[in-house]
């Protein structure tokens, strides 16, 4: 195609990398500036991704001046002042989750990519999950009866480590906070999705690691409006063989549903009418048509740039799952005192 949206990144690690196979696989962009504070990762990224080092530029503002739309794929500390600019110049932004490291500044990145009236969009991917599209879509049929209760794991190694090399998740400056925050936002967002409006949330977190700042085990319990209630349980450990995993099992009157992988499944509902198991490309032929959100965001992300729509999930969306995570901090700095919202 001769009309493929230029695309810029600033950050160019992990995320970044996931983020332009998105783009690749969607063929309707394409990158033409890339920056990162650490040139050698920018100019890995760029050959790796691009096939040449010629899309390296020097700053992030020639990436928002020579882009239609930014991706901000940074630390977490870093996103605000770069959304921001993005924002000023009237562009497309793509920004990672957590959106900030505290509640207060997403809410004025989310006023500043607002009041621009520019695309947004926020990196809590699992919501174009078949897994949990399929997990929300049952625990919201009627025909399951109420929800209930929603028991939600989710535990992965200190990802300081590993695939994710990142000493930063580790430095409470740019991180924010740790397991609940940085990873777990993603379930209290899907939570949040599921259940409905949050109303209380309680929560206790410990640090075994010793790393200032930084959590490495929460447990949290959501109560929402219509009272069904969900305790979600993050843990940060040293079993490197487990990479981020995630198990919930949802209860409804009349129906236990469970969840293994939190992309292709397996997932199972067992009610009194038999048990049925869904997983992989069943899973993902089941959901395709449901919803139409799709299994890849960038190439959601780029047809609204192309369209001049509202991206989804946008950074109202994050701002929910901030609220969370910001009571249950509260709440864990109170002892566990139950936060109303
Ligand atoms: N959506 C998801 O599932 C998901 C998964 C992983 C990470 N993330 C989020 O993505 C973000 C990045 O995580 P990552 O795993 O890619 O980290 P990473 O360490 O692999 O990459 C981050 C890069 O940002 C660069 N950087 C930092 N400040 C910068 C600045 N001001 N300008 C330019 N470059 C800068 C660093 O040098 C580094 O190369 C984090 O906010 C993280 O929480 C989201």
């Amino acid at each position: 195609m001769s009309d493929l949206v230029r695309v810029g990144f600033v950050g160019c690690g992990l995320i970044a990398r996931s983020h332009a196979r998105g783009l690749q696989a969607c063929g309707e962009a394409t990158i033409v500036a890339v920056h990162d504070t650490d040139p050698e990762r920018a100019h890995s990224f760029a050959l790796d991704v691009v096939g040449t080092a010629s899309v390296v530029v020097a700053d992030a503002e020639t990436v928002i001046e020579t882009s239609e739309a930014v991706y901000v794929c940074t630390w977490t500390a870093a996103h605000a002042d770069l959304v921001a600019a993005v924002a000023a110049a009237g562009k497309p932004v793509f920004c990672e989750k957590p959106l900030a490291i505290d509640l207060a500044t997403a809410e004025a990145m989310t006023r500043a990519v607002e009041s621009a009236g520019v695309v947004n969009q926020v990196g809590l991917v699992l919501r174009n999950s078949p897994s949990f599209r399929w997990l929300r879509h049952q625990v919201r049929s009627p025909e399951l009866g109420p929800l209930m209760n929603i028991v939600f794991r989710d535990d992965q190694y200190l990802p300081t480590q590993g695939m994710y090399g990142s000493t930063w998740r580790g430095d409470v400056a740019k991180a924010g906070a740790g397991t609940l925050l940085e990873h777990s936002i993603h379930d209290l967002d899907l939570l949040g999705w599921m259940m409905g409006p949050i109303r209380s949330v309680s929560g206790r977190i410990g640090m075994v690691h010793g790393l200032d700042g930084i959590d490495d085990q929460a447990s949290v319990l959501l109560v929402s409006e219509s009272g069904a209630q969900a305790t979600l349980t993050s843990v940060w450990h040293e079993v490197l063989s487990r990479p981020s995993q995630r198990r919930v099992e949802a209860f409804c009157r009349d129906a236990v549903l469970t969840l293994d992988g939190d992309w292709a499944g397996p997932v199972s509902i067992e009610s009194s009418m038999g048990t049925d198991e869904l997983e992989g490309s069943v899973l993902a032929r089941a959901m395709a048509t449901l919803d139409g959100l799709g299994v890849n965001p960038d190439a959601a992300f780029i047809t609204a740039v192309r369209s001049s729509i509202p991206a989804y999930p946008d950074f109202r969306v994050a701002i929910e799952a901030h609220r969370l995570a910001d009571a249950a901090y509260r709440s864990a700095a109170t002892g566990g005192q139950p936060v109303d919202l």
